[in-house]
């Protein structure tokens, strides 16, 4: 982590992994983002996901095995876990060990059936399955537009990883969120009870407490802004003065007003995702959306 925030803040733009915003309390923050009102992708996902889950069941048939890659979108997990039939198993994929602990009985009690196989890893790093029947079909799912805060490169990877891994006849479940107006989106990442700066912010708690750095937090301020060119909105750390920063033993200046890039997260249109696709293993199967095209769930099968 240090490495990383180190060289992060040592580029002419200074930027943190958006991965580091997820501490105990980080994650707590995104829950509590994702039932603001402004925030629209969680609810308009389930609204889909409930709405398409007999659909989707019906497609993948009886005796599947769903592989979620990044743990913790629980409800809608339980959504198609409810609707699939008979599903001969569930692997969650995540980096944090603690997560997985916490939530696999909490989720074991309401499905004393299902076996539950989770493995700690970096899901852009495939990790071997566990010892799954060999003969089931296997359905990955990533939800919550988790892919659109990953680059063109790491998207490639990850949709030929989880293709390897699911098989010739595995299926991908990907939420994706849709490219719309700023006047939508800005809110939806600057939302008025302040959750989304203080999720924002506590990147820099974090780095202060991990690893000893001395941030002034009242020295910086959340912004969200929305980048036309490359589609996506972007969190910045703004800082209000001139100041520096002393992080295992080196030191940063800031200028009043210079920024640290702590997060994208890309809104796709139908040509991005086409083209996303096409070089990629998966072709759409299916694309179910909301009323409003907010927000896509596809239906990803083998070409
Ligand atoms: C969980 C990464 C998909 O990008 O919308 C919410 C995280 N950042 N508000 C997103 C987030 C600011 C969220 N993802």
């Amino acid at each position: 982590m240090l490495y990383d925030v180190l060289e992060g803040l040592s580029g002419r733009q200074k930027t943190l992994p958006s991965r580091l915003l997820y501490d105990a309390r980080g994650s707590d923050l995104f829950e509590d983002i994702t039932v603001l009102p402004e925030y629209y992708p969680t609810r308009t996902e389930r609204a889909i996901l409930t709405e398409a889950a007999p659909d989707l069941s019906r497609r993948i048939g009886a005796g599947a095995v769903l592989v979620e890659y990044g743990a913790g979108a629980w409800v809608k997990t339980r959504i198609l876990l409810d609707a699939l039939e008979a599903p001969a198993g569930y692997v969650p994929i995540d980096v944090s060990d603690d997560m997985l602990a916490k939530t696999k009985p909490l989720l074991q009690q309401d499905y004393p059936d299902l076996p539950i196989h989770p493995v700690v890893g970096n899901f852009l790093v495939p990790p071997p399955l566990p010892d799954i029947d060999p003969r089931a079909r296997r359905v990955g799912f990533f939800p919550g537009s988790t892919i659109g805060n990953l680059d063109d490169a790491d998207i490639e990877t990850f949709l030929a990883g989880a293709a390897e891994e699911l098989g010739p006849d595995g299926l991908l479940v990907l939420g994706v969120d849709l490219k719309k107006s700023p006047d939508i989106l800005i809110p939806a990442y600057d939302d008025a009870q302040g959750v989304t700066a203080d999720f924002n912010r506590n990147l820099l708690v974090r780095i202060n407490r991990e690893l000893g750095a001395d941030f002034n937090l009242d020295a910086f301020r959340h912004e969200a802004r929305w980048n036309e060119a490359e589609s996506r909105m972007e969190m910045h750390l703004v800082s209000l003065a001139d100041q520096s920063v002393t992080i295992g033993g080196r030191r940063f200046d800031f200028a009043a007003g210079e920024t640290i890039h702590t997060e994208n997260s890309r809104k796709f249109d139908q040509a991005q995702i086409e083209r996303l696709l096409a070089a990629s293993p998966w072709q759409i199967s299916h694309d179910y959306r909301d009323s409003k095209d907010l927000f896509s769930v596809l239906l990803l099968e083998r070409k």
